[in-house]
This record gives C-alpha cells, sequence and structure tokens, in this order.
C-alpha cells in the first residue's frame, strides 16, 4: 500500500491509485456493507435508531455524528476496523461551525471583517483542534445567502451578498482543508444548506422556498461554486422544499449542478433525518420512496435517518435500484477516506487535544479575529475611544456578563466554556477603576426551542416574576446613576438566533430598549454594545445614543476585544455584510435590488410603503473608524472594453484623520442595460488596506467576464452584453466616487 497520501491536490498517478483501492475494497464488500458507508449514524441519545456499536460491527456504518468524545471515538473506531467484514474506518463528524474549544466569532461576524484570513486563520485552529478531539469532519461552512434577517441561521451564514459570501466560502474551505486533506491538523469541509435554505418565505425556518433559476444561479450558488472551487470535500442537501422538490431528492442541483456542470467529485450528505423528513414533507409515499428518491437524486449519504440501510437492499431486489447506482455513491466516501490517511491511522491519540487547545496563539487568533469583526456603528461626537482613565464605569445589561450569548451559536455537544465576557474584558483593562455590573431584566425567547433542552450547559433558570423584572430594572438604574460612565450591553442570547430561532420583529427583546432610554436619561455618556447574531433594528439608539459598537457573538475571547476596541488600542474597521432593516416587516432588505419604474428621484416617484420608508438604518458594507477616509482619483484603465475583456480599476484612499486604522474599499458596479435588469449596484471588489495618518494607498481592482457576466432569464445561459457600466468605488454600497465604462463587441 502506498503511504504517501496527498490529499486535495493529488496527481494523476495516485488518483488512480486511490481508484484502485476503492475497487479492490468494493470487491470484497457485501452489498450490506455498501449501503452501509452510506449510513450516517446518530451518537446522540436525543437520535432514534440501532445501536452505534451493533450498526458498526456489521459493517452498517460510514460515519457518525453528534458524539464528542475521543475515548469513545477510538473505541468505535476499533469496533469498525477489527470488527467489521472489511474494516473500513468510521468519519466522525460534528459542527464545528466557529470553533471547537477556542471559539472564534459567528460566521456572520468574521464576514464582517472583510478579510478572508480571518475566517481561513480561525477555521484552520477549529480543525487543528477538532482533529486532535478525534473529529475528522465538520459540517461547516454555511453559505447561504440570507436577505431576511428574521431568519435565525442568518448568524451562521456571511450575509446577503454572493461576491463577499463566494470569498469567505473559499476562505472557510481552505481554513478547514488546507490542500492537503491527508495532514492530521485539517479536516473535510462541508458546503451547505445546498441551496437556497436563506430564503424561506417570511424568514421562517425550514418553511418552502421558491426561486428563479435567475435568482439561483446570480445569487445563492455562487458561494457554493466557490466553496468546489476551493476544493470543498463534500456537501449538505438543505431541508427545505425548493420549487416544490425537497433538496435532498432534488436531481436538479445534485446531479445536474453540483456534479455535470460544476465537477464535483466529493460526497453529498443530506440535513439531519431530512431523507425520511420526504416523507412527512409531503413528497415521498413512505421510508422506502424517499430512500430512493435520495439515491436517484444523488444524495450519498443519509444523516440518521436510516432509510438507506433499511430499504436499499429490497430495491435492489424489487429491481427499483442497480448496485452499480449504489457503488457510485459509495465511491467518494471510501476515496475521500483513504485520502485522508484514515486507514493507516485510523486512531486519535488521546492525550493530544489536551496539549493543542493550550496553545497560546488559538486564544490570540480569537481575539484578532474578534477585534477584525466588528462594525462601529454610530460614533457622535467622539465619544470613543474612552480613557483608560475612568475611574467608575457602570457596565448594564443581560448579555454584559453572559459567556453564551458572547460565544454564540452552535456551542453543542459537551462544549465547555471558556470564553471572556464584556464585563471581564472590560475590568482586565481598567485594574485601578471600580467597575459595577448590573444585568437589568433578563431577556428570554417567548416560545423555546426544541434545541435548549440538548444544548450542554443550557440549564434555563425559572423566568423571572414581573416583580423581579422590575427589581432588577431599578437596579440597573441605580447602578448607572452612580457611575461617571455607562456601558450598556444589550442584544440577542445565543438561543435567539440559530437553527429554529426566527422571529418576526428585530427589535431589542424584552424591556432592554425601555432600560436603555431610561438610563439615557439620567444624562451619563452611554456606550451600547451590540451582542447578537442578526441585524436588529435599533431605531432609537441609533439617534440617541452617541456611540453604538456590533460585536456580534465574538467568541472566546469577545470580551477583551470589545475592550480593545472600546478604550482605544485597537481602531474598529470592520463593516456590515448585510443591511440593518428599521423593522422586521421591512424584510427582505438588501441592496442589490433592481431599479424600478418609479425609482427615487424620479417625477412618478411613488414610496414604497406610506408609513415608513424601507432605507435601512445602516447599508451593506457600512461601517466606522476612529479616523476618516477620503477615496479620490477613481481610474478605469481604458473607457471602452471587449466583451471578454478585461479592465482595471483604481482608486487612491487617504487616510485624513489622526490615527492608524482600516478602511474597506469597495467596488460596486451597475448593468445600465441589457438582456435582462441588473441590480443597481453590485458588489464586484473588496479589499482591507490599513493607512497610517495622512498616508495614502492605491487600490486596484479587476474587472472582467467573471464579474460582468451573470445568468440570464431571457438567454437561459450565461451571457455578457456589449453594455454600458456605472463602476463606484468607496466605503460602503452608497459610495458616490463614480466613473463609466462601455463594453462592446
Ligand atoms: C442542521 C445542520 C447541521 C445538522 C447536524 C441540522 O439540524 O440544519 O446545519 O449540520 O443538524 O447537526
Amino acid at each position: 500500500m502506498n503511504k504517501k497520501r496527498t490529499g486535495m491536490k493529488m496527481s494523476i498517478s495516485s488518483d488512480k491509485e486511490v481508484a484502485k483501492r476503492v475497487k479492490a475494497l468494493l470487491k470484497k464488500m457485501s452489498l450490506e456493507e455498501k449501503i452501509g458507508q452510506l449510513n450516517q449514524v446518530g451518537g446522540a441519545d436525543f437520535a432514534p435508531g440501532p445501536k452505534a456499536e451493533d450498526q458498526i460491527r456489521k459493517g452498517g456504518a460510514g460515519s457518525v455524528l453528534w458524539l464528542n468524545d475521543t475515548k469513545r471515538f477510538n473505541e468505535l473506531q476499533k469496533i469498525a476496523v477489527e470488527e467489521s467484514p472489511s474494516g473500513i474506518p468510521l468519519l466522525f463528524a460534528l459542527d464545528v461551525i466557529h470553533g471547537y474549544h477556542t471559539i472564534f466569532p459567528v460566521p456572520l461576524a468574521m464576514a464582517s471583517s472583510w478579510d478572508p484570513n480571518v475566517p481561513e486563520k480561525s477555521q484552520t485552529v477549529a480543525a487543528k483542534e477538532a482533529r486532535a478531539a478525534g473529529l475528522h469532519w465538520t459540517f461547516g461552512p454555511m453559505l447561504d445567502i440570507c436577505r431576511d434577517a428574521r431568519w435565525g441561521r442568518i448568524v451562521e451564514g456571511a450575509g446577503e451578498d454572493p461576491y463577499l459570501g463566494a470569498a469567505m466560502a473559499a476562505a472557510q474551505v481552505r481554513g478547514f482543508q488546507g490542500n492537503d486533506i491527508s495532514n492530521p491538523e485539517r479536516m473535510l469541509a462541508c458546503a451547505k444548506h445546498f441551496a437556497g435554505y436563506g430564503y424561506s418565505d417570511g424568514g421562517r425556518d425550514y418553511d418552502p422556498v421558491y426561486l428563479s433559476e435567475t435568482q439561483l444561479r446570480n445569487i445563492v450558488l455562487p458561494p457554493f461554486k466557490a466553496a468546489v472551487k476551493a476544493g470543498v470535500a463534500t456537501f449538505m442537501s438543505a431541508y427545505m422544499d425548493l420549487n416544490d422538490v425537497p433538496a435532498s431528492g432534488n436531481r436538479w442541483l445534485l446531479r445536474q449542478v453540483l456534479r455535470k456542470e460544476w465537477g464535483f467529485g466529493g460526497f453529498v450528505v443530506s440535513d439531519a433525518f431530512a431523507v425520511a423528513n420526504m416523507v412527512i414533507q409531503g413528497h415521498a409515499r413512505d421510508r422506502l420512496d424517499a430512500a430512493l428518491r435520495g439515491i436517484k437524486a444523488g444524495l450519498n449519504m443519509d444523516m440518521s435517518s436510516y432509510t438507506y440501510t433499511e430499504g436499499m437492499v429490497k430495491l435492489v431486489k424489487n429491481g427499483l435500484l442497480k448496485v452499480s447506482e449504489i457503488e457510485e455513491l459509495v465511491r467518494p466516501i471510501l476515496a475521500l477516506k483513504i485520502k485522508m490517511g484514515l486507514f493507516e491511522n485510523p486512531y486519535v491519540d488521546e492525550g493530544l487535544l489536551e496539549k493543542v487547545i493550550a496553545l497560546p496563539e488559538h486564544r490570540q487568533i480569537s481575539r484578532w479575529s474578534a477585534q477584525r469583526s466588528m462594525v462601529l456603528l454610530r460614533n457622535e461626537g467622539g465619544l470613543l475611544p474612552l480613557s483608560k482613565d475612568l475611574k467608575n464605569v457602570a457596565v448594564i445589561g443581560p448579555l454584559a456578563d453572559s459567556m453564551e450569548a458572547t460565544e454564540g451559536s452552535w456551542m453543542v455537544f459537551g462544549h465547555k466554556p471558556a470564553v471572556v465576557t464584556v464585563l471581564q474584558g472590560i475590568r482586565a483593562k481598567l485594574p485601578g477603576a471600580q467597575v459595577t455590573y448590573s444585568p437589568g431584566p433578563e431577556i428570554r425567547r417567548d416560545i423555546p426551542s426544541w434545541f435548549e433542552s440538548m444544548m450542554a450547559g443550557e440549564v434555563r433558570k425559572p423566568a423571572q416574576s414581573p416583580e423581579e423584572a422590575e427589581a432588577a430594572f431599578q437596579a440597573a438604574l441605580e447602578t448607572a446613576r452612580a457611575a461617571d460612565q455607562v456601558i450598556m450591553v444589550l442584544g440577542e442570547t445565543d438561543l435567539m438566533a440559530g437553527e429554529a430561532a426566527s422571529r418576526a420583529s428585530l427589535d431589542l427583546p424584552g424591556r432592554q430598549e425601555e432600560l436603555l432610554k431610561a438610563v439615557a436619561a439620567l444624562g451619563k455618556p452611554v456606550v451600547l454594545v451590540l451582542l447578537n447574531g442578526r441585524p436588529l433594528s435599533v431605531n432609537w439608539a441609533a439617534e440617541h445614543i452617541p456611540a453604538i459598537l456590533e460585536a456580534w457573538e465574538p467568541g472566546t475571547e469577545g470580551g477583551h476585544a470589545v475592550a480593545d476596541i472600546l478604550f482605544g488600542d485597537v481602531n474598529p474597521g470592520g463593516k456590515l455584510p448585510v443591511s440593518f432593516p428599521r423593522k422586521g416587516s421591512h424584510a427582505p432588505l438588501y441592496y442589490a435590488r433592481n431599479l424600478t419604474h418609479s425609482p427615487e428621484g424620479s417625477p412618478m416617484y411613488n414610496p414604497r410603503y406610506w408609513d415608513g420608508l424601507p432605507v435601512p438604518l445602516y447599508p451593506f458594507g457600512y461601517g466606522l473608524s476612529y479616523t476618516t477616509f477620503e477615496f479620490s482619483n477613481l481610474k478605469v484603465s481604458k473607457s471602452k472594453v471587449k466583451v471578454g475583456k478585461s479592465v482595471t480599476v483604481s482608486v487612491d484612499v487617504t487616510n485624513t484623520g489622526k490615527v492608524t486604522g482600516d478602511e474597506v474599499a469597495q467596488l460596486y458596479i451597475h448593468q445600465k442595460w441589457g438582456t435582462d435588469t441588473r441590480p443597481m449596484r453590485e458588489l464586484k471588489g473588496f479589499e482591507r488596506i490599513t493607512l497610517q495618518p495622512r498616508e495614502t494607498k492605491k487600490v486596484t481592482f479587476r474587472l472582467g467576464p467573471d464579474e460582468l457576466q451573470y445568468w440570464s432569464t431571457n438567454a437561459g445561459k450565461w451571457i455578457q452584453d456589449a453594455t454600458e457600466f456605472d463602476i463606484w468605488v468607496g466605503a460602503d454600497s452608497t459610495a458616490t466616487l463614480h466613473a463609466d465604462l462601455k463594453v462592446v463587441n
């Protein structure tokens, strides 16, 4: 056996070698064992199904998920390797979404960095820790474009834009997998949820999705395509119906787009129980029919609904399925196990994890990621940064000392928080000051979710009575009254965003805004720090609270990173990856809309609503700094270019303020006319740069067919029009520095 496995970047000969080994394995495997490779066993108590050991022993499992126990991994692997008929090792999988032990900012926050190094470095550490624990495969990155902040899972993705989303997708794949998946410090990534999940009706989780092919190809699919290009090993099909066909049984998605058009050679796992769920969804007649639909659609692995192991032998006997169709689905699973080197090294060193998680650079990268992810939304009169000489600071709010809200979503399966809260971070920054704290009334969901019962460490206290809440409100006011400076930490708890965490309103939950108003009325300087996993309509704060920092759910070092920014050790440079609506009912709200016959400023302009315009509170791409920047000298290398050819666009960015800071130069285009109508603005380039005071840097972008083409409804294919473009470069999606470009045949 060839011991040298080279992973994703394999030469033809080693690809051939892998294929040869797969062929040899298939030859000795029974039909039941082949089917077993397509079965992912749930290793947690909440997952129904036959006992894991029994399935593994008879070769009936290809992978195990929802287990996070290094010793147990080795025990189960030993059964697979030594007791099952063909000794094929298992893949252990878990949701390592933004960190394993060291937690990084949630993906929406990482996208706010507009710096692909942030997710790449963070997911590199996540992979290293997870592999040391014995995991091989993460269910990330989550690549669902979402333009409706009511959808709870917006927190797991990169926001509303396909261009930014694609950059973050590729960076995460590089982070998890590196360029060699035989590297024992890397893990398999999984691009999910394929596809359209972020577009559920009304932002309601799991609800059906209706998307035209044009929307799919131009908006939803680009991050997935970027993940394929970056070498992602696996995909996960989404739960919901896409245009009336469940994504897990959707041949067009899984066979036509993913494999035929994009040449994806890895394997696809369903979302949890999604194959059997096709019966509940009213698509499949019964479980057997569901299995058949999954297989025929090209879905390789059934996540824990056991329809494949239950039904496939029967389907073969009935002549509805050929063994060769099963083998086609098994092949990429075996190939990845071979490429990872699992046959040679199936076990994990049980002493490794302790050493790996103790590495100080992991926490440093977490702090750096969090610093780069935060977005300064307001800073009237330069209230921030605060002085470190402050003597008496009150930290107020239900999230100020919440480990859960600081770490954010997906802290499941035995995760032990090791987090620095905002309160702790501020106290560490001001050792000589009196830092008082009062949480105010608690916040909680009106309707709890199923997940609350299974989240580790989430044994929630009984709800506060109205009297207790009032006492907490008054105590918070007292604490604020006694201080010289107030820092309010408000937003949403970890379980208010994420799966099954959609909401109709985007207001601050509970009595938080009332408390904010009451504290502001005391006349003290107030800074608002937001911890949340989705845009919130903080309209009142945006007018009345002088300084607002969007800290998202910043992870293990989040409290330190907040304090670094509040007290000026770090100058914030993050930008919003999603528009902030003024109301939940304005969703979906996004910048890349098409023009209409009645655009703002036209003689026949009609407001879209008569009860408040749906203009964002903060636009896409927006974020402030402690310094100021100026964009000038916008140049396009040629005013005219042929279809298929490229131009360069350059701009000078100058730091016009007094401190060093980061700016993100953003390039937007608008196709003025053509085969189809195109959005009034589309992001087509960005770069985050650091500038010293009075320093100027030139930023250069390439604009070519990749950026100028689109999927056309009228043409039914990808096209590039000979037409005219507006080009803007600036600090956000409202940039005004403008140039023209003509594209000719
Ligand atoms: C989620 C997926 C996740 C899977 C496994 C599902 O409920 O939709 O995102 O990867 O569970 O935990």
